[in-house]
């Protein structure tokens, strides 16, 4: 092997650009994050699901919408060893639905209330807050189309934030009309921007899917299409008292939102309900959350015709809104009790003690190594543990343990069979 060969094989790895890692102590506040949005979900009556991180790249062709960027630039698709093409799943509602359907949970009691955490993968260009692999949790209230359950999950959504202590957030909502009302909305709307002076790409994106024009940025367009008409403005009487039901119903609950008519969600199964959670503390990706009603997915891939609603909450800019708002959503105490135990003899005697705190239910750690008295209590420190247990010689000849509560400087002996008893109610 030559010099720059042998220095390759031996060079540290990366993890792949744009996937955010979470280790200690970021991944106290991802976890603590991950888990009070799961368990508000939970507290609503949704039920966990866990879905393959892979499927059938048809499922999300069929489903998300193949004139969609998630679909036609961000996903990614691999043929797998038997020639079969599969992708990484870029969002969830798609592979909710297929299991919903495959797994005959629509037959029961409806609606179907799901929950998923997890990763998800798009060939996004990486900055901050935008990455490559990246974290939600969602839920899909399935099979029944009624504005109460709009409202519901919105209103769940608002709760996970509040939970996590995030205030800064501001809801957008809109109605996008459904099958009845689109089609000539769609069409008033490729009217107005065939009268428009559009360059080759975004005349072709207004043939194909005008309602995305409507979510260019650049501000000469936004200059052209202030008077573009809108669809929450064309909506059928029936879409139209859904979304006056779902607003009514957010006033009673104190839900505060205000009405983005030009909201355009980046996939292609959105009908009436819309809506997206934004913070001002993230710069260009403000989006936190969103989600919104789907009718017709359930019968594009393959089930019955029933709708649906669910949102998508992002785990990764939940935690950098949280962070720009300088607060934080865990408590980063690693364990509550630190054991510190000095020579072989107590060491043994304390890891036994450990093991009978961890059965009492109780969270500890204990010192390992060589260390000295002083380095063995740092790493009680760093635990962030509230009681020390340090046992020596002296101790350990006694039969008993000094417990030292370490926010109040306090230190006294006590026997080590009363240990286990002391601190459970203590820590209670
Ligand atoms: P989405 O709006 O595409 O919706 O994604 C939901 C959230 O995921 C976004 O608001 C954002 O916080 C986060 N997110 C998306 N892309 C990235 C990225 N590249 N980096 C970091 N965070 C990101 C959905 O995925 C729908 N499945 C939600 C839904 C469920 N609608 C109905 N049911």
């Amino acid at each position: 092997m030559n010099d720059s060969a042998a220095k390759k094989k031996f060079q540290a790895l990366n993890a792949p650009k744009g996937v955010q890692e979470y280790f200690p102590p970021n991944s106290h506040e991802f976890l603590a994050i991950r888990e009070a949005f799961t368990r508000a979900a939970h507290q609503a009556g949704y039920e966990h699901i866990e879905l393959p991180i892979f499927e059938d790249t048809n499922l999300f062709a069929r489903g998300v919408g193949e004139s969609t960027d998630v679909v036609s630039k961000e996903m990614y698709t691999f043929a797998d060893r038997g020639g079969r093409s599969v992708t990484l799943r870029p969002e969830g509602t798609a592979g909710v639905i297929r299991s919903v359907i495959e797994h005959n949970l629509d037959r029961g009691q409806l609606p179907v209330k799901l929950v998923y955490a997890g990763p998800f993968f798009r060939y996004e260009r990486p900055q901050a807050g935008r990455y490559r692999q990246l974290q939600q949790v969602g839920v899909e209230a399935v099979g029944v189309d009624d504005p109460y359950l709009d409202a519901e999950v919105i209103a769940l959504a608002d709760r996970c934030y509040r939970t996590v202590g995030l205030t800064g957030q501001r809801l957008e909502l809109t109605s996008l009309g459904d099958g009845s009302d689109r089609p000539a909305y769609r069409a008033k709307l490729q009217e107005f921007l065939h009268t428009l002076p559009l360059d080759e790409e975004t005349a072709r994106r207004a043939d194909l899917n005008p309602l995305r024009v409507l979510d260019d940025k650049r501000p000469e367009m936004q200059d052209m299409l202030a008077d573009a008409p809108l669809m929450l403005d064309h909506l059928s009487d029936s879409s139209h008292e859904h979304f006056e039901t779902v607003t009514g119903m957010l006033d009673d609950l104190g839900v505060e939102y205000v009405i983005n008519p030009r909201m355009v969600r980046g996939l292609d199964y959105y009908t009436k309900t819309c809506f997206e959670f934004v913070h001002d503390g993230l710069g260009a990706q403000s989006g936190i959350g969103g989600g919104g009603r789907y009718d017709g997915l359930m019968a594009q891939l393959g089930g019955q015709d029933l709708s649906g609603i669910g949102f998508g909450l992002g785990v990764d800019r939940t935690l950098l809104a949280l962070q720009a708002e300088g607060k934080s959503a865990s408590d980063a105490r690693r364990v509550d009790v630190y054991g510190v135990a000095l020579g072989s003899e107590a060491k043994s005697r304390m890891a036994r003690l450990v093991n009978e705190l961890r059965a009492a239910g109780i969270s500890v750690d204990m010192s390992y190594g060589d260390r000295g008295l002083k380095g063995a209590m740092k790493g009680a420190d760093r635990a962030g543990a509230k009681f020390a247990l340090v046992m020596g010689e002296s101790e350990l000849e006694a039969g008993n343990v000094a417990l030292k509560d370490l926010a109040a400087h306090e230190q006294r002996n006590i026997a080590l069979d009363a240990v286990v008893a002391e601190l459970s109610n203590t820590l209670q």
